[in-house]
């Protein structure tokens, strides 16, 4: 009998790696086993994204050397899921350029995966399964960890903020919220084998609400209060948080939750208030600035990190020196930083002057210089201090490095044993760059 093997290639942010795992805990318990080399495994699934224009090229790239390999072993299942998959213009495609392609399936239907793949097997016949939005959510799935001793843990799915550029909302559907009791009682699985450090995720954690059985209602800064409360979990991080949610209650959390994290990652995206009101994101530049503070107030060395969109239909020179200008006022750890993408299908793509590539590259280029002077020195004042690292894996750096991040969620590289893999251990910071930190182990 042939190997029963799987290969798993995710594009996009943590829910998509996050299904990724699911998918391979699904795998794993029909006995098929994990082929790193993507060309030599029986299933091949491609988890898609569709955040950005360029995304959908490089999947179509990747689509033409799967057809090679098709060619060379037809006995190949080629399945795509993912957001592209929600999109019926893409589905169209590729059933007309990529008619050899064995399962489509979405974002909602990620649970009918094995009925899908046996489907196939059965009838010899290609499977196209997607929603269009989710019904109930699907609880008590297999995983199938990347990491150890750190977990995802979804939160809520899908999107109600409809900003203008943006996709998600389409792709992901409307939000849902999973019941605490659930999230707690696979928080305390995860603890008994031996995560430290969970993620809470959502694409707006803040607005989370979770009913149960019986009528009572939980918040999001409730959840964190009962996920501190779960023995052996160390460490909470939770993505993303929208400004406009951020609620007094929850930046309190960072006062009194003995294991919230000192990092949040707290998109801006514009600093003119014109362009913030045109891509929907209510609230203004003077707003966010003010939750920093509340931010800094409450956790005086948070690290903060954020998402910024350059060329946003209409953004004028003077519109975009108030990206700037936020950038020196804020003082980021890190950004993420992206320059707009027209996306099928959302607002923004109907609206008139589109900037031209050559401005969106270039004030993208000043960006990148803000963001990262910012960065080295948030980093380069980290020298001197101890932090608390969660050691992750040995470093791509050297021999006998191992890799770890600190509490504000920064990447630092220290000579160590592997035998401290999972540990949370003291390093002192010898020098900070750009985009890491170099320490030593510290008493
Ligand atoms: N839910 C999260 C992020 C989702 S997408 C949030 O609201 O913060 C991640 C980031 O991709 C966004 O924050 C945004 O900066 C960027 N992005 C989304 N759509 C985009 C588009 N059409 N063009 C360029 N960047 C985009
Ligand atoms: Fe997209 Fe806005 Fe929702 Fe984030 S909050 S996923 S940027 S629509
Ligand atoms: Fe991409 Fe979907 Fe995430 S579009 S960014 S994988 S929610």
């Amino acid at each position: 009998m042939a190997s029963r093997t799987f290969h798993i290639q995710t594009f996009g942010c943590q829910m998509n790696e996050r299904d990724s795992e699911t998918l391979a805990g699904m795998l794993t318990e029909m006995g098929y086993s994990e082929e790193p080399a993507r060309d030599e495994a029986s299933i091949i699934i491609i988890n898609t994204c569709s955040v950005r224009e360029h995304a959908d090229e490089r999947f179509f790239g990747t689509l033409g050397q799967l057809k090679r390999v098709k060619a060379k072993r037809p006995d190949t299942l080629v399945c795509l899921c993912g957001c592209m998959m929600q999109q019926q213009h893409i589905i169209d495609r590729v059933k007309t350029k990529f008619p050899w392609v064995d399962v489509i399936f979405g974002t909602h239907n990620i649970h009918n995966f094995p009925k899908l793949i046996k489907a196939v097997a059965e009838q010899k016949e290609h499977q196209v399964e997607v929603f269009p939005d989710g019904g109930e959510i699907v609880e008590g799935l297999p995983s199938k960890r990347k990491f150890r001793h750190k977990a995802f843990v979804n939160i809520t799915f899908g999107c109600n903020n409809f900003c203008t550029y943006c996709i998600v909302p389409y792709t992901r559907g409307r939000e849902r919220s999973r019941k605490a009791s659930d999230i707690i009682a696979e928080i305390k699985k995860l603890a008994a084998d031996g995560v430290k450090e969970v993620t809470l995720l959502g694409q707006n954690v803040n607005s989370y609400k979770g009913e149960e059985a019986d009528g009572s209602i939980c918040d999001f800064p409730d959840l964190l209060r009962m996920v501190e409360g779960v023995d052996g979990i160390e460490r909470i991080r939770f993505m993303t948080s929208h400004p406009k949610d951020l609620s007094p209650k929850l930046i309190n959390e960072f006062k009194e939750n003995k294991k919230l994290c000192g990092h949040i990652h707290l998109p801006f995206q514009a600093g003119s208030d014109d362009v913030l009101k045109r891509m929907n994101r209510r609230y203004t530049s003077e707003q966010y600035l003010s939750l920093l503070e509340s931010l800094r107030e409450a956790r005086p060395d948070i690290a903060v990190s954020t998402d910024i969109i350059v060329g946003f239909p209409g953004e004028t020179e003077e519109d975009f020196e108030k990206t700037l200008e936020l950038c020196e006022k804020a003082k980021f750890d890190s950004a993420f930083t992206f320059i707009y993408s027209v996306r099928k299908g959302t607002p923004a793509e109907k609206y008139e002057d589109q900037i031209p590539e050559d401005v969106k590259h270039e004030r993208f280029g000043r960006l990148v210089d803000v963001i990262n002077r910012s960065a080295a020195e948030k980093n380069a004042a980290m020298k001197g201090k101890v932090c608390l690292v969660l050691v992750e894996g040995k470093s791509k750096n050297g021999e006998g490095i191992m890799q770890g991040r600190t509490d504000g969620f920064k990447l630092v590289d220290f000579p160590a044993d592997e035998s401290l893999e999972g540990e949370i251990v003291k390093v002192e910071i010898t020098e900070g760059k750009t985009f890491s930190l170099r320490g030593r182990l510290s008493e």
